[in-house]
């Protein structure tokens, strides 16, 4: 690696990261080396796909609902070699996670459940199905290693952004060019290829984003199959500080599901009197004391299939265990309207509202939605009581994994101290704090030789 090389890197990593591009480059240089190692010298494609944060909106988007994440600076390469033939290759720079091979095709064969290359598997497949002329056979390496890279585990959607780095490289190097908004669908539709119903926030994240910006997105397509998005400018006297709490649930994929099936029990339920709704979305602007009535505080998939009501079909669902119905339908109804309140807040810049709504938003998924744990409980409690602070709440899927802060810029230093000494004398851990230094959405970086 040349002293040439890494004035180059500079370059290239300033218009992506701004300040944060020193740190980067000595990142990217480990990566290119460590390809140089495993394959060898030669050509080298460089992409990026970033983790997100997302500031309200939890669970509304596979409610056809409101989200408004935004992408991080921290983010996951895929560093790419083209080989002859089909087969890919892949290694990870973090020894975890074991080698593994694939031949590209429209039918690629699961590793077992859990293993890395899964995600990379699903958007391989769907690149091979969609695009006109097939990718070449590649020589991967991932690097996606914190701390600059997309904690795993924390809510931050490493995954997603692995499966739309994956995409992105194989599109650019077939040289498939779709819209942006349609590659974010396919790439969340691609998850499902490890077990998850997900929805479509993580991926139109990493790659519709833009520097210091929110992205706002209505989950509903309209009637030509297009997604409305903005962005939001953060505002420039406030801050989000992203806390990692250090832990997550083991069973979060089966959680996740329940969730997904109350609401389309919901659903089924409500079509009783509403035959034309397919999704939470339709009824949001019923008055909630009208629904509520319609909705079971619980029923068992069980339950519910005695009554015709059809959940889809879930992974891994018992249809003994009782679903929250009301409960998590009250979740996703009042949870889009505190999005589209915020965006009024952010709006009239009035943070202090926009905080309120972020304080709601933990309540209702502490209490209705049921995904919070006690130490997030703890960091948003605690987070709110330091001077500056708007509001916080749990962000992601929740089960663990962060909070997201929103606080005045001459608060960061205190909240950081607090927070950490308050938790660390709780929990006997320290927690990760950093800023969301919102960055821009997944693509190419270069192309370079090592
Ligand atoms: C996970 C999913 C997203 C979204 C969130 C909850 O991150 O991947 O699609 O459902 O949970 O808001």
């Amino acid at each position: 690696m040349t002293q040439i090389l890494e004035s180059t890197l500079f370059g290239l990593l300033d218009p992506i990261y701004g300040p944060g591009a020193p740190a980067q480059t000595a990142r990217y240089q480990t990566a290119l080396e460590a390809f140089a190692r495993r394959y060898g010298p030669g050509p080298v494609h460089l992409f990026r796909a970033p983790g997100r944060v997302n500031l309200i909106g939890e669970h509304t988007d596979y409610n056809h609902g409101f989200v408004l994440p935004a992408a991080l600076d921290k983010d996951i390469l895929l560093l790419a070699r083209p080989r002859p033939g089909h087969r890919v290759r892949l290694s990870n720079i973090e020894p975890l996670f074991e080698d593994a091979e694939f031949e590209l095709g429209e039918s690629i064969p699961p590793a077992p459940r859990g293993h890395w290359s899964n995600y990379l598997r699903g958007a391989a497949q769907m690149v091979a199905a969609q695009a006109a002329t097939p990718p070449p056979g590649l020589d991967i390496l991932v690097a996606g290693t914190a701390p600059a890279g997309v904690p795993r585990g924390a809510g931050l959607s490493s995954s997603s952004a692995l499966v739309v780095a994956m995409a992105v490289a194989l599109a650019h190097l077939a040289g498939w060019q779709p819209e942006r908004a349609s590659l974010a669908h396919r790439c969340a539709d691609a998850e499902w290829y490890v077990g998850t119903r997900g929805g479509i926030m993580d991926h139109f994240a990493a790659l519709l984003s833009r520097r210091d910006h929110a992205l706002f997105l209505d989950c509903r397509a309209d009637a030509q199959g297009s997604y409305h998005t903005r962005h939001i400018p953060f505002p420039a006297t406030h801050r989000l500080v992203v806390v990692d709490s250090g832990l997550h649930h083991d069973n979060v994929r089966g959680e996740y599901n329940r969730r997904v099936a109350a609401c389309r029990a919901g659903v089924g339920l409500l079509r009783r009197s509403l035959p034309d709704i397919t999704h939470l979305r339709d009824v949001q602007n019923i008055p909630w004391a009208d629904l509520a009535g319609q909705l079971p505080e619980v029923a068992t998939p069980a339950d519910l299939a005695r009554q015709g009501i059809d959940l889809g079909e879930i992974p891994g669902l018992d249809a003994q265990e009782p679903l929250r119905v009301a409960a998590c339908c009250r979740h996703v109804w009042t949870e889009n309207a505190r999005v589209l309140q915020t965006l009024d807040a952010l709006a009239a810049n009035d943070i202090a509202q926009a905080g309120r709504l972020l304080h709601e938003a933990h309540a209702s998924a502490r209490d209705d939605y049921a995904i919070s744990t006690p130490e997030l409980d703890f960091l948003v409690s605690t987070a709110e009581t330091v001077d500056g602070v708007a509001g916080a709440r749990l962000t992601g899927a929740g089960w663990g994994g962060c909070v997201v802060v929103l606080v005045a810029q001459e608060a960061v230093g205190t909240l950081q101290t607090q927070l950490a000494a308050a938790y660390a004398a709780h929990t006997g851990r320290t927690p990760a704090i950093f800023l969301c230094q919102a960055g821009p959405g997944a693509g190419p970086v270069a192309s370079l030789s090592v």
